[in-house]
């Protein structure tokens, strides 16, 4: 019991996540697939100390209200449970990603500190059970575990439900770049968006059936070397994310016009030969998928075309226990 630092890398869904099965679990309606980023992370420090009366934790530096640590104790107490221990710990998280990139996440920051609580606690929990343990703080944390590809199997109850490196192609080499075209908090967070949809909207259970039939598409794809397949199929699992929403009651959508003007513009550019594709999350920054080969091109006709800021990112490794 003590000390430890760990790192975790964001990730971005090209078959995205959007619902649960079950919310005390975090058991998605769908498997997702996603690519584990270089460029942006997560550092989390982890003390378990005897003479604490709480938790404390810091992002960034500055100390956090007790509201907003609760989130985080919560979680801290999964793995207390575990180690059956009672002792309070200093969590102090730092976020490496670009100012404004709109890529902070939840998922390097549960993954980081899945890793860094459980490794501090004394556990020495395997890849899968980290995957599951990282699960409980945010769904997405589960594929943070794991660098390069990785498939979040949606399973069936807290054992089945995990993520794990997924196979490809080493001819794809894929870059990501991350378009900023606005940097405000989001008014409807993913969680009550999902929530929402799941609970109101009609085209919900048609998003999990072809989603998950995507995923399935999508591991064929991958293992083929197959980009255009790859790319069409990341679109799609967006664009039937936001679908969904769409029609959600009372509707809403997390796009603004400029992402789906970034939509349009990865197919002018595809029509001109480059390999790009577009995706966007729980917000309006659009993420384009591209090739080492096209992705100085993509990056400079984007910003030529729009007055956004965009950081491209290559695949980033698993999360791990630093110095
Ligand atoms: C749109 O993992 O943040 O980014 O499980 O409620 O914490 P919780 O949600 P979260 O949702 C991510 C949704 C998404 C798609 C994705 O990453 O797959």
């Amino acid at each position: 019991m003590g000390l430890s630092k760990a790192r975790a890398h964001t990730n971005i869904a090209l078959i995205k996540y959007w619902g649960k099965a079950n919310q005390k679990l975090i058991l998605p309606a769908t498997s997702s697939i996603s690519m584990t980023l270089a460029a942006f992370y997560t550092d989390t420090q982890v003390e378990f100390d005897d003479s604490l009366a709480a938790d404390s934790f810091t992002l960034d530096g500055e100390l956090q209200s007790a509201k907003a640590a609760a989130r985080v104790s919560a979680f801290v107490d999964l793995v207390r449970e575990r180690a059956g221990m009672h002792t309070f710990a200093h969590i102090a998280s730092v976020n490496h990603v670009p100012t404004a990139a709109g890529l902070a996440s939840s998922a390097s920051a549960f993954a980081a500190l899945a890793v860094a609580a459980s490794d501090a606690a004394g556990l020495k929990l395997t890849p899968t059970e980290l995957s599951r343990l990282a699960r409980r703080g945010s769904g997405s944390a589960s594929r943070s575990i794991f660098g390069d590809m990785v498939i979040w199997h949606r399973g069936t109850d807290d054992k089945s439900s995990y993520a794990e490196p997924l196979a490809m192609n080493p001819q794809l080499d894929l870059r990501m770049i991350a378009v900023v075209v606005d940097d405000m908090p989001k008014s409807i967070g993913s969680r009550v968006g999902m929530q929402r949809t799941v609970a109101t909207s009609p085209y919900f259970p048609a998003w999990v059936t072809a989603n998950e039939a995507a995923a399935r598409e999508m591991q064929t794809a991958l293992t083929a070397g197959d980009m255009p397949t790859v790319g069409a199929l990341t679109e799609r699992s967006a664009m039937m994310m936001h679908a969904s929403t769409m029609a959600a009651n009372p509707p809403f959508t997390y796009l603004q016009p400029v992402s789906l003007a970034l939509f349009n513009f990865a197919a002018e550019l595809r029509a001109t030969g480059l390999q790009v594709y577009a995706t966007a999350d729980a917000g309006p920054n659009v993420k384009l998928l591209t090739t080492a080969q096209d992705a100085a091109a993509v990056l400079q006709q984007v910003q030529a075309k729009f007055n956004v800021k965009a950081v491209m990112s290559g695949p980033g490794p698993a999360a791990r226990i630093i110095d």
